[in-house]
């Protein structure tokens, strides 16, 4: 990772409007349960601009925290925001197992110590035909990997959310096989563009967001990017994933996102961008949401329209 680049607080750099909207959701909050129940972040997070960001305008804070899929709190999208404070999100740790050198336990404070984090802000384009921009806070995946030391044989990276029915609604009822489960191919997880996230907006990562640690690949569909991650594991064979273990006529393992394969039930190739007035045309979604210069040749050979 490259040393350079001077360490910036959000507030440097947010446009004003933004600023203020978030300035405007913390007065209407009184106390730290309060600011809780509303899913604010708690602490703000040191970090460097990244060049890997968007010139696109983010959405508010307000937009990312209250539109959310995570269905360990149920399957509105107002839920995870309504329940996800519940969730204790101190200490944790994230388990690497499988084809590493250095397999354990590694706790996050671990993880983050000596880790740069960098702020990117990505599209962020959803199975369900919606999009956002996000100022993401976080780090390679690759740097992570490293320190485990991935071993030869590994070609497949399967990760998994926590799985803890008393503080997450959702799970008490079998809506999904849990845990939540994503994979990636190893040159997938490697890639610079590949992130876990700690946090959005300079703060730490709020809970309805994937609060502690959170996986974020920007040109893949939404559901690949897992929430609060308690497990890694380098394997040999392409792992289950859960949305193409509910359904694998719809959902495949790659769910790179391209306008040309339709989703069975709807077109792929537009989207709106959450936040947009309600009058504003759908915009075309983009091969690879728009990192296609930098991820394409991953894909060089293959058949996305067979391998979705
Ligand atoms: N991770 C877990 N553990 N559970 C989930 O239900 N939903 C996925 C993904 N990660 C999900 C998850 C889907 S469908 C999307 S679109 C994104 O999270 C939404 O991320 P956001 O709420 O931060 O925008």
């Amino acid at each position: 990772m490259n040393g350079q680049g001077a360490r910036l607080r959000y507030s440097d750099v947010t446009p004003e409007r933004l600023w203020f909207d978030r300035r405007r959701l913390i007065a209407a909050a009184t106390g730290a349960a309060a600011a809780g129940l509303l899913g604010l972040p708690a602490r703000a997070l040191e970090y460097r601009k990244s060049g890997y960001s968007t010139g696109d305008e983010p959405n508010s804070l307000s937009d990312i925290t209250s539109y959310n899929n995570f269905y360990e709190f149920g399957t509105d999208k107002g839920d995870p925001k309504r329940y996800a404070h519940r969730l204790t999100t101190d200490p944790w740790s994230v388990e690497i197992d499988g084809l590493v050198a250095r397999p354990g336990s590694y706790p996050l404070d671990d993880i983050l110590k000596g880790m740069p984090l960098e702020e990117r802000i990505y599209r962020f384009r959803c199975v369900e035909a919606w999009s956002m921009v996000i100022p993401w806070i976080g780090f390679p995946l690759a740097s992570l990997l490293e320190r485990a030391g991935v071993e030869p044989g590994a070609r497949y990276v399967a990760f998994e959310t926590l799985v803890r029915p008393e503080e997450m609604p959702g799970q008490r009822q079998p809506i999904l096989d849990w845990p939540y489960r994503e994979g990636l191919r190893l040159d997938e997880a490697m890639h610079p563009l590949t992130i876990l996230a700690t946090g959005l907006y300079g703060q730490e990562m709020p809970n309805q967001n994937g609060a502690p640690l959170r996986l974020v690949v920007p040109w893949k569909y939404g559901f690949k990017s897992i929430k609060s991650i308690v497990r890694m594991s380098l394997v040999e064979k392409q792992p289950p994933t859960t949305w193409e273990m509910e359904n694998p006529r719809e959902y495949g393992f790659y769910s790179n996102v391209n306008p040309q394969v339709d989703h069975p039930r709807w077109s792929q190739a537009t989207e709106r961008r959450i936040g947009a007035s309600l009058f504003s045309a759908r915009q075309p979604t983009l091969m690879f949401n728009g990192y296609a210069e930098e991820v394409a040749g991953l894909y060089a050979g293959m058949d996305l329209k067979k391998q979705f």
